[in-house]
């Protein structure tokens, strides 16, 4: 099982990076392939790239052939689709994802590798064999809206993980998990039971992920 992490974690002292650290522990010696979105930042759509894209869309260029313009969107892309799991990480910015995430979305959501028309009409995913987990932290309370600006906060301004769920949907994966380690910011014990409980969560995904690979791993080690 191949797995591909996805990390933007610009922050020293990162409580997302916690959620990472409890699925690389939980997922032991297994192979992971890690893209640091901080040190190799995804291109965006310029005029130029984007007029590549149509262009491969509407057969005036071959898919296949490469296109410097497109070059590390494809990089990014053929990278995803050789995955079996990935697991994108990154802080709630602005009710969302930070920008860096966005752009890697927009890098490897492109149409003939992650997705294509549907003979019906519309559109339909092909990354249908695949899993991926969200791991995403936040200051405010998104599940009972409790505790933001004159208690506005609730579900409804929840789009980091929601967003990315959306996402993976569309590109059709077929099993897709998002955990909110939500109300960082709360004094007391609250913020570290969240984040204690969302690690935890991390452990039961993995174990029903990994479960059997897990124990031929701890197998392989007794022998
Ligand atoms: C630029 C910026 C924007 C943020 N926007 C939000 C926000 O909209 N909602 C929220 O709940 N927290 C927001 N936060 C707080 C972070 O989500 C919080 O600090 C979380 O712990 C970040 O994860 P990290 O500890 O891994 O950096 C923001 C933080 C930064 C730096």
């Amino acid at each position: 099982m191949k797995t591909l992490l996805v990390q933007y974690i610009p922050n020293k002292r990162s409580k997302t990076k916690v959620l990472i650290d409890a699925f690389r522990q939980a997922i032991g010696d297994m192979e992971i392939e890690v893209l640091d979105l901080c040190n190799d930042v995804p291109d965006l759509f310029s005029p130029a790239a984007l007029e590549a894209y149509y262009a491969r869309i509407d057969g005036d260029i071959e898919h296949g052939v490469p296109v410097p313009v497109l070059a590390k969107m494809d990089r990014m892309t053929a990278q995803l689709k050789a995955c079996d799991i990935v697991v994108v990480a990154f802080p709630m910015y602005n009710f969302s994802m930070p920008a860096t995430v966005k752009a890697w979305f927009d890098s490897v959501m492109l149409h003939g590798d992650t997705f294509t028309n549907h003979p019906r009409g519309g559109y339909r995913g092909l990354m249908t064999d695949k899993k991926a987990l969200i791991l995403v932290a936040a200051s405010g309370t998104y599940s009972t809206g409790s505790d933001g600006i004159g208690g506005l906060f609730g579900p409804t301004w929840e789009h980091a993980v929601s967003l990315a769920q959306t996402e993976f949907r569309f590109m059709g994966f077929a099993d897709i998990r998002g955990v909110l380690a939500e109300s960082m910011a709360r004094r007391g014990e609250i913020a570290q039971r969240n984040l204690n409980q969302a690690a935890e969560q991390v452990r039961s995904i993995v174990q029903e992920w990994y479960g059997s690979e897990l124990v031929t791993q701890e197998l392989a080690a007794t022998v």
